[in-house]
Order: C-alpha cells, then sequence, then structure tokens
C-alpha cells in the first residue's frame, strides 16, 4: 500500500544518505585500493562493498522480507515480483577511483517487477535525485521536469559509448554514427556514470541517453526518475524497455526518442549484415 511505500522510502532515503557520506569522505583520499572484476577497466574497490553491505544490512534489518539485487554482492540475477531493492553502492566507480566527483548511490525498489522508488545521490556535489511512481520527480526537494527541445539538431546528448561493453567496440560503423550524431546534434556529454546520464535528461540539463553494456542496477532508479520527470524510457529501438536486456534509450520526449531510435536501428542493421 502507500503507507508502506512511503516507510520504505522514508528509511531508505535516510539509509542512503549517511552511505553517501562513507563515499564523500572516501572519494577524495588518494590510492583508493582497487581490484578488477571482468577487465583491467571493470574496477571495484572496498567502498563500493562497504557501501552495499551497508545499505543491504540496513534495510534487511527493518525489512526483512525484501529481496536484494546488488551490484558487488549478486551472483545472477533472478528478478521476481516481490519487494525488491536494485543497488548500485557507486554507480561511475571510475570515477570514484580518480575521484572525479560524479559518481552516485542508485537505489530503487521494484515491486511486480516495476520500479516504484527510485533515489540517485552524489554525495561529493549534494544532488539528490528522487521518484516515487506517480508522484513526480525531484532534486533536492524541487520538482524536474525533462526540457522541451523537440529536434536533434538542437539537443545535447549523454553518451558513454566508450564504456567496458562487449557489445558495443568502436568499429568503423559505429564511429560514422557517432560522428553523424554529433554532426546532427548541439554536442554530447559524457558523466562516467548511467544513473547521473539519466537524472540529466530528467532534470532537462540534456534531451537524451542511450547505451548498451548496461546491468539492472545502472538504470533502476534513473528509468523511475526520468518518467516521472515526463521523459521517456524504451529500448534503444524504440520498442518496450526490457529491464534485464543491459540497452536503454531515456529522453525528454517522443520526437526525440524517434529521432535517436530510427539511427540506432540503422546501425544495428549495418552490424547485423556485417555479421
Ligand atoms: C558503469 C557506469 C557507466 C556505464 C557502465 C556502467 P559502475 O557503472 O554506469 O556510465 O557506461 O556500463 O557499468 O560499474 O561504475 O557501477
Amino acid at each position: 500500500s502507500n503507507s508502506s511505500l512511503d516507510l520504505f522510502y522514508d528509511a531508505v532515503l535516510t539509509l542512503t544518505k549517511s552511505a553517501g557520506q562513507i563515499i564523500r569522505e572516501k572519494n577524495l583520499e588518494r590510492n583508493k585500493y582497487v581490484e578488477f572484476k571482468k577487465s583491467p577497466k571493470d574496477l571495484v574497490t572496498e567502498t563500493d562493498k562497504q557501501v552495499e553491505r551497508y545499505l543491504i544490512d540496513g534495510i534487511a534489518g527493518k525489512f526483512p522480507d525484501h529481496k536484494f539485487i546488488g551490484e558487488e554482492s549478486s551472483k545472477e540475477i533472478v528478478l521476481t515480483d516481490a519487494p525488491t531493492w536494485v543497488i548500485d553502492p557507486i554507480d561511475g566507480t571510475m570515477n570514484f577511483v580518480h575521484s572525479f566527483p560524479h559518481s552516485c548511490i542508485s537505489i530503487a525498489l521494484y515491486v511486480n517487477k516495476q520500479p516504484v522508488i527510485g533515489i540517485v545521490y552524489n554525495p561529493m556535489l549534494e544532488q539528490l535525485f528522487t521518484a516515487r511512481k506517480g508522484q513526480g520527480a525531484y532534486l533536492n526537494g524541487q520538482p524536474i521536469k525533462v526540457s522541451q527541445v523537440k529536434t536533434l539538431s538542437t539537443a545535447l546528448l549523454m553518451l558513454e559509448n566508450w564504456g567496458p561493453s562487449p557489445n558495443y567496440q568502436l568499429t568503423p560503423e559505429v564511429q560514422e554514427h557517432l560522428k553523424s550524431l554529433s554532426d546532427d546534434s548541439h554536442s554530447s556529454r559524457c558523466l562516467g556514470s548511467a544513473a547521473l546520464d539519466l537524472c540529466m535528461v530528467a532534470c532537462g540539463a540534456a534531451e537524451a541517453y542511450y547505451s548498451y553494456g548496461l546491468q539492472v542496477w545502472d538504470i533502476a532508479a534513473g528509468e523511475l526518475i526520468v518518467t516521472e520527470a515526463g521523459g521517456m524510457v524504451t529500448d534503444v529501438n524504440g520498442g518496450p524497455l526490457d529491464r534485464l536486456a543491459k540497452r536503454m534509450l531515456a529522453t525528454n520526449n517522443k520526437e526525440i526518442n524517434d529521432a535517436l531510435a530510427e539511427r540506432l536501428v540503422a546501425l544495428e542493421e549495418k552490424m547485423k549484415k556485417k555479421g
């Protein structure tokens, strides 16, 4: 019910804010202890693990029947209809390792496999993005809305194409696609955090974000924040979003969504033909 959702929201917001202090304090420390996951660019620090533990222990202590999917603790991802917290303890770990102040905690509650609470918190810059299903999206308590730009030619794009994704290498086709996107839009930006990229679309600072190779915890909170701010989230081909398909297109409106989906479908066709 709504009142239990409010209870969950208040408790997890408090936990997220205190977990943020751990990240803020550690962020400035040089020579952080870094381990590699799947590749030398896929990083994890002790702080990622500590923050995820802190959040899971804190939530489990209050709501013992809730489930969790966490970047650092979930070996396989099984999404059920049960209330499930989807957690990225530090989205933008590479940024955190470099003390580049754009990383965040991303935490969402899924019920029936749909997000109903989304919180993205960058403790370095004190940016707290929040959303609850049907109740709008907020930045530090102030309502936020997507931008009203309708043409790609005046859009700012959040792109992370050089991220560690086996599905998305900088082949000549991809380079051509990126060049045409850069020619045909205002410009592009890269924050190094999928969750913060999504929040830039939500608050109207950028018009679009798309990526491949995403995990469910990268997008869980940001998705709800974008839709509650009036934006759209789809598959990269413009069809319905599959939250476990590792790809997403998020935009301020249908016009920008159509324009980008068309190019991404064309790119996919080209890659297929090439085999
Ligand atoms: C990464 C960031 C990055 C995206 C990668 C993610 P992490 O998350 O969100 O922007 O391009 O695909 O893995 O590893 O820092 O939590």
